[in-house]
């Protein structure tokens, strides 16, 4: 049975997009150094799923540990999720970030194309999209990046776009990832951020659970309704069948797509403390303050490519957000340590 790679496959969008597949059909084998996660978050998998995803420790920058991997299983397709993703440490280690993000998506597909596996999906990002003039975002809308985060996806998107035009044998999707937020509703796996969260929902939730004492909102004068930032946030587990939908797409047709999975709607800051502690009564105490470097007033997709290419779009609205992300928040105050 041909296997679907995931690496990064203990991190939060991992953990959630082997949910979606195991229950369409697929066979999973989950490679992760542990950088940035847990373990445990597999295991969780396994207790939703009712079987274990067998796990490899491993860094794709180690081309030899990728050689065995792609040696030993019989795997037809790979969901590529491992990287570094904060902005704010990227811009104080780049070439942590370049090295990581850069190179070990290169030595991954060199291994790929060795063995002759070559289907790939991949998670950007709507950073790619830098400081966007037009609202909502279209996959044709000119690129930048403003860190080195931004720039490691960027150079990626090009990296795979030369790739796949040297050999069309490749096929691969670049999926755009919006704002992701919420957990599977079991509440047995959700957003594990190490130390202070950088983005909002989880910052959100440790307000809520009394971890924090109140949410800083960074800024209240931007050009929008209320003056905070809007973004397109999406749920994790719409986000989720989104690579399964693409995967199936791959199956049937050959070249690269670059493919938004947004919603289509953005939400400010304070509608989403609003929606939080309205829907699941709990106070979250906020202060607005300056903003944050590097941010930018708002960004939400024109998510059509989708529905067109994949036949996908986000099922689940900000109730489901925000009360999914509640429930793991709850059960799990400590994280997988809980
Ligand atoms: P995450 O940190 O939870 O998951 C990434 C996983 O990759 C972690 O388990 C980490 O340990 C692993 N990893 C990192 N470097 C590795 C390496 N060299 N070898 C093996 N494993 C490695 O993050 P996530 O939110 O699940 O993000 C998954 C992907 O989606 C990332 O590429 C990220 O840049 C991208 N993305 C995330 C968001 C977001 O807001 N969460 C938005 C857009 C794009
Ligand atoms: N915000 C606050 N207070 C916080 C955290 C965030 O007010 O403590 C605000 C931000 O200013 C912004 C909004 O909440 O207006 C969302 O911020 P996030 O940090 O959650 O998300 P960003 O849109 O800034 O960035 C995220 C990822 C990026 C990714 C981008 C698009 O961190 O890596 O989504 O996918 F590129």
């Amino acid at each position: 049975m041909p296997v679907i790679l995931l690496t990064g496959g203990a991190g939060y969008i991992a953990t959630h997009t082997a949910i979606c597949l195991l229950e369409a059909g697929f066979e999973v084998l989950a490679l992760d150094n542990f950088s940035n996660s847990q373990p445990q978050a597999l295991e969780r998998v396994g207790q939703i799923c009712g079987r274990q995803v067998p796990l490899v420790k491993a860094d794709i920058r180690d081309e030899a540990a990728l050689e065995r991997v792609f040696s030993e299983h019989q795997i037809s397709a790979v969901v590529h999720f491992a990287g570094l993703k904060a902005v704010g440490e990227s811009t104080e280690q780049p070439l942590a970030y370049y090295d990581n993000n850069v190179a070990g998506t290169v030595t991954l597909c060199r291994v790929m194309a060795r063995h002759g596996v070559k289907q790939l999906v991949f998670s950007s990002s709507a950073t790619v999209y830098g400081d966007a003039r037009q609202m909502p975002i279209r996959e044709d809308a000119p690129r930048s990046a403003t860190n080195p985060y931004g720039q490691s996806k960027l150079m990626l998107e090009y990296i795979l776009a030369d790739l796949q035009a040297s050999d069309p044998a490749w096929r691969i999707a670049v999926l755009r990832y919006f704002n992701p937020v919420g957990a599977h509703p079991s509440g047995l796996i959700g957003e594990n951020p190490n130390g202070v969260p950088n983005n909002l929902m989880p910052f959100i939730s440790q307000v809520a659970v009394g971890k924090r004492a109140q949410l800083a909102v960074f800024g209240d004068d931007y050009a929008t309704a209320d003056g905070t930032g809007v973004r397109d946030y999406i749920h994790v587990m719409d986000l989720a069948s989104g690579h399964l939908k693409a995967l199936q797409y791959l199956q049937q047709q050959p070249g690269l797509v670059a493919v938004n999975l947004g919603t289509g709607r953005g939400y400010s800051v304070l509608e989403m403390i609003k929606a939080f502690s309205d829907i699941n009564q709990v106070a979250v105490p906020y202060q607005i303050v300056a903003r944050r470097p590097g941010d930018i007033a708002e960004c939400y997709a024109d998510p059509s490519l989708a529905l067109e290419l994949f036949g996908w779009k986000a099922e689940r609205g900000l109730e489901d957000m925000v009360r999914d992300a509640w429930r793991w928040q709850q059960q799990n105050p400590d994280g997988y340590c809980s």
